[in-house]
């Protein structure tokens, strides 16, 4: 039976057929040929393309070929901050890393903390703001470059996007927003225009650079009916439109589809303690049978498996090793408890790794955020002001150290303002 499915940028459920998707939302399919001109380009396909999960795109070919004319491009991706990170959020970061380092491009992270905290009725502002620093930490330890990555929250980086996104909202209309976005009449004012405000990254690198300055936006496939917006206003704006690059869903340990903040049980989180981590693996849904004597007579389905899609996804490069993994699967020669507990290992030895990564990021956190406070700064900065940028720099780090748990203290910025 075909089962419904949804995917919006609030709200994803059913089982979700991907081709369909494509046809929907009307992008590309990445197919062989592309995949062709990527190797050619960059001398190789990554394994998140090869397998797929990476699968759809738009005016990918139209920015290789900037590429290839020696225009750069600029990188932006985002992460809306309501809750700690899991690993399928990871995902298209994992893959933005990648891209960092094959293209030398500048990447702009956005933290649409104003989105969450408009979109969630328990969520409080300072919570929101907490999150951006928490998620923070998060693409700090997967290794991004410092001088090539700037991370900004919205609520404190607004006076630079806000400019941008006024361009954007005076040309959406109402109409269009709710067509897209399936706004109704209980629907807060707030929302209408967040997704003007996810729009402006795609311009602030052509902004600030006075010239067009194609730009690539690593995302999961719920985020492109904002940039279609996006994509319709660039022209009339005087902007490239910004390509995209779409990923699937890392799914859920449950075995439906998606992983879901509402239960935790569902996914591994970056915060979890290895414990724990372990645990969820261990009682993750398989395509197991229902005893063992008849798993090896008629094998397991890993196409059903939770626990095969963890290798195919994040835990497996080898494209042997996980044909063989599924061989045997399928043969009953291996059984379920064994597959798990391998997955759990790899689960917690990448997340000791990712954690300690996570407490060396708090103290590089100045050297990637910016505020509206750092921009000011900097345009004001003149060479003799070496003593104002030790002030700065020391003031931003107070600014992140200050917290309550991993929240930030709300008020913080006037206060550093007054200094
Ligand atoms: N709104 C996105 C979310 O809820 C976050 C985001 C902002 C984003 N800008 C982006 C995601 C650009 C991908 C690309 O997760």
């Amino acid at each position: 039976m075909n089962e419904e499915f949804k995917v919006t940028p609030w709200d994803v459920t059913g089982k979700v057929d991907y081709s369909k998707l494509i046809q929907e939302f009307g992008t590309e399919p990445i197919d062989d040929k592309l995949l062709e001109r990527w190797r050619r380009i960059t001398g190789s396909v990554p394994v998140a393309m090869q397998r797929k999960i990476f699968f759809s795109h738009r005016d990918l070919n139209w920015l290789l070929d900037k590429y290839e004319q020696g225009e750069k491009f600029v990188l932006y991706t985002g992460r809306g901050p309501s809750g700690h990170t899991h690993l399928g959020h990871l995902l298209p970061w994992i893959f933005t890393k990648y891209l960092q380092d094959t293209f030398d491009a500048p990447l702009y992270f956005q933290m649409t903390d104003d989105e969450k905290f408009l979109n969630k009725d328990e969520l409080a502002m300072k919570d929101a703001l907490g999150y951006t620093y928490d998620n923070t930490l998060d693409v700090i330890a997967l290794g991004f470059d410092p001088k090539k990555t700037r991370i900004f929250s919205d609520v404190e980086y607004s006076k630079t996007l806000y400019r941008i996104s006024l361009e954007v909202a005076k040309r959406v209309t109402f109409s269009t927003a709710r067509a897209v976005f399936g706004f109704d009449n209980s629907t807060n004012i707030g929302m209408i225009f967040i997704t003007s405000m996810q729009s402006s990254p795609a311009f602030l690198p052509s902004v600030e650079a006075r010239k067009n300055v194609p730009v690539l936006i690593p995302q999961a496939i719920d985020q492109d009916p904002h940039f279609r917006i996006t994509r319709d206003v660039a022209p009339k704006m005087g902007y490239y439109k910004p390509a995209a690059i779409h990923c699937t869903f890392l799914p859920s340990l449950g075995g439906s589809d998606k992983m879901s903040a509402s239960k935790p049980e569902s996914a591994v989180y970056t915060t979890d303690d290895p414990k724990t981590a372990r645990k969820k693996i261990l009682s993750a849904f398989t395509g197991g049978r229902v005893s063992i004597e008849e798993q090896k007579k008629m094998g397991g389905v890993p196409g059903v498996c939770a626990v095969f899609q963890y290798y195919y996804y994040l835990f497996e490069e080898d494209r042997e090793k996980l044909n063989q993994r599924e061989q045997k699967c399928v043969r009953g020669e291996v059984m379920c408890g064994e597959c798990k507990q391998e997955l759990a290992d790899r689960v917690v030895r990448f997340l000791e790794k990712h954690q300690e990564n996570r407490e060396k990021a708090k103290d590089k956190v100045q050297d990637f955020i910016v505020s509206d406070y750092s921009a000011l700064y900097d345009r004001l900065k003149k060479p003799e002001d070496k003593k104002e940028a030790a002030k700065y720099k020391k003031a931003m780090k107070e600014y992140y150290s200050t917290r309550d748990g991993d929240r930030i203290a709300i008020g913080k910025t006037k206060e550093l303002e007054d200094k």
